[in-house]
């Protein structure tokens, strides 16, 4: 039930389309499309690309590791991560639309050779134990009640050593948040913890937490500009439905301290 509610949270039934019609917008040639061209609407998270960017560099990312991305999304992490270092990515997320856009986007800038990807829940992986070097996961355990299991299953599929990195919203000042807001258009969809709970459930999991970083100092103003400034087509205004009004509430959680934001890098020990 919750399940279907999440999907129905991301799912708009035009996805593609409404992407195609974006890059074609933005005069772009769908039949050469390199990583580069899919601008800003392929980060479905605060801060966008500057923020994966920063987290694959705390993580110590290289071409060597087998890295998951636990909810995936349209796959730009994924994308980012398999273009930038050339390591092999697995995506797997909820929403069977934002698969299939994932796998259209990878095959469209030449990248499913490196990247695979897979329908499923983070809170019931359907890997092998042991078989990550690193999970990344951005802005989806917000969506997920049971942060235990989702952070055990995380534990699970890396190697011991292995890094779960994360760049997440949690809980801040006590007071109310508007909605919609970009992963809940209603407070069930909304599961938050204070950044002290999550790290704490994370090394609970098995985790030893080796990087954490409230950046939210840096994410409000980063969010309010991006409300002010111009919309371009190759914005996330493409395919998620009152963008404009769902980054206007993060954006004033952010900047009153209601919500935070929250680098973190923890190694896979117990
Ligand atoms: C805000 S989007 C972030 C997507 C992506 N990580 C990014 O940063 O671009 C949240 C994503 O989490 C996914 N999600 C939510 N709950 C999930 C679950 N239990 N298992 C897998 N994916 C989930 C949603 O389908 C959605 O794609």
């Amino acid at each position: 039930m919750k399940t279907l509610q999440v999907q129905r949270q991301y799912s708009t039934g035009l996805l593609r389309p409404n992407i195609e019609q974006a890059l074609i917008a933005a005069g772009k040639d769908l039949n050469h499309i390199q990583p580069a061209d899919l601008g800003a609407v392929e980060d479905f998270h605060t801060s966008g690309r500057i923020a994966t960017g920063q987290l694959a560099e705390v993580a110590e990312i290289t071409s060597s590791d087998e890295v998951l991305d636990a909810g995936s999304g349209i796959g730009g992490t994924a994308r980012f991560l398999a273009d930038t270092y050339g390591c092999r990515v697995t995506a797997v997320d909820l929403t069977e639309e934002y698969c299939e856009a994932a796998r259209w986007l990878d095959r469209l800038v030449g990248l499913d050779n490196r990247i695979s990807v897979h329908q499923g829940d983070v809170t019931d992986l359907p890997f092998a134990d042991a078989g990550f070097d690193v999970v990344v996961s951005q802005h989806v355990q917000m969506n997920v009640a049971d942060k235990s299991r989702l952070y055990r299953q995380a534990r699970r599929v890396l190697a011991t050593g292995g890094r779960l990195a994360i760049w997440d919203i949690t809980d801040g000042a006590p007071g109310n948040l508007d909605y919609p807001l970009p992963w809940a258009n209603r407070p069930e969809l909304s599961h938050l913890a204070s950044a002290d709970q999550l790290r704490a459930v994370i090394e609970a999991a098995g985790f030893t937490v080796i990087h954490w970083s409230d950046l939210t100092e840096e994410a409000a103003p980063f969010m309010e500009a991006l409300l002010s400034g111009p919309v371009g087509p190759l914005t996330l205004h493409a395919f998620v439905d009152n963008f404009a009004e769902k980054v206007s509430n993060l954006a004033g959680g952010l900047s009153s301290g209601r919500l935070r934001a929250i680098q973190g890098v923890a190694q896979a020990t117990t």
